[in-house]
């Protein structure tokens, strides 16, 4: 089935917008600020918490830049209007990283004082390698000025993570640990799922044993489980750690989860730029590809 999830993948470009969008809307809340906080909002109704990712991709200006910064801006008023239960996730590159650092700092700086105005938070997500450095350089900076209002993401796929994770949690940081998603040389990166694993299993217990919040983000039965037993072992209480998944994505764990009383918060993407998103999404996992398939024969 994987060559032929693979030929589909390439042929990709070639299925109407229409049927993508049907498959995508599962993991996708919609095009337009409104539909995400609907989604938010039925989120909070079954006991659920979120984040909001404003879809987008990576900016060469100054002024995309700041136009960015203002849209997220924006969505922290709205999600206060609407007194919703959730903060967003930014992507650096969409707000000035690749122009340039200071200006990054400047636009994600205001991004996060607009949160720290509106008692709310601002999660930075992690990119591919070459990101890494900048990102937690611009997170440590900000950390300083405002601790309790921005935090930042460690993928345990990275050999370097380690060390990281111990210099963020001499800073007490908020720190969301995932595997990683992007493709990235064997020399800096674990590639076998046992690895990966065992490295999360480790990357996690130095964070809660440090101190540090943790936002466990995976949909991975083996580390929901392997986490449930770190926070047994340890002791803590649930205003030391959340469970994070991605909209659409293993439901049935989701409720089990929230069921044993831990608190999980939904990353909601959503924006105009879904359909480029999706398509990045479906080619990066030929297994997605398998529901558009089916979405084609079965007209659903
Ligand atoms: P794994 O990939 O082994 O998946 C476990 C099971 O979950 C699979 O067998 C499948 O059933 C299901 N599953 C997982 N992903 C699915 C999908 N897309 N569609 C359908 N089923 C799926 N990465 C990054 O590099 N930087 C970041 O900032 C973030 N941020 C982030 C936030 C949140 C809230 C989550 C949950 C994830 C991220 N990630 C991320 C992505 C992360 O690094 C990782 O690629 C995915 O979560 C998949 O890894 P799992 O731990 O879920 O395990």
């Amino acid at each position: 089935m994987r060559w032929f999830n693979n030929v589909v993948a390439h042929t990709l470009p070639l299925v109407p917008k229409s049927i993508v969008g049907k498959v995508s809307s599962r993991y996708i809340a919609g095009a337009a600020l409104d539909e995400a906080l609907a989604k938010v909002k039925t989120l909070n109704a079954g006991g659920l918490v979120a984040t909001l990712d404003v879809l987008g991709e990576l900016v060469n200006t100054e002024a995309e830049a700041r136009r960015a910064g203002e849209e997220y801006r924006e969505v922290l008023r709205a999600i206060h209007a609407a007194g919703v239960d959730s903060n967003v996730s930014v992507k650096l590159t969409q707000l000035g990283l690749k122009v340039d650092k200071e200006l990054c700092l400047e636009v994600v700086g205001s991004v996060v004082e607009e949160a720290v105005t509106l008692g709310n938070f601002v999660r930075i997500d992690m990119e591919d390698s070459t990101c890494t450095d900048d990102t937690l350089e611009i997170h440590n900076r900000l950390h300083e000025r405002h601790p309790d209002s921005v935090g930042c993401v460690i993928q345990a796929y990275l050999k370097r993570s380690l060390d990281d994770v111990r210099d963020l949690v001499s800073r007490k940081a908020n720190v969301r640990l995932c595997k990683g998603i992007y493709v990235e040389p064997r020399a800096i990166a674990y590639k076998k799922h046992d690895e990966i694993n065992e490295n999360f299993k480790r990357l996690l217990r130095e964070l809660l044993e440090g101190g540090s919040y943790v936002g466990i983000a995976t949909h991975d039965e083996e580390l929901v489980e392997a986490a449930y037993g770190l926070i047994d072992e340890l002791g803590l209480t649930p205003d030391r750690y959340e469970f994070q998944m991605l909209l659409g994505v293993t439901e049935a764990l989701r409720g089990r989860i929230l069921e044993r009383g831990h608190r999980l918060r939904v990353y909601v993407p959503y924006g105009s730029d879904w359909y480029a998103y999706s398509m990045r999404r479906l080619k990066e996992n030929p297994a997605i590809v398998g529901h558009i398939v089916k979405a084609i024969f079965n007209g659903k």
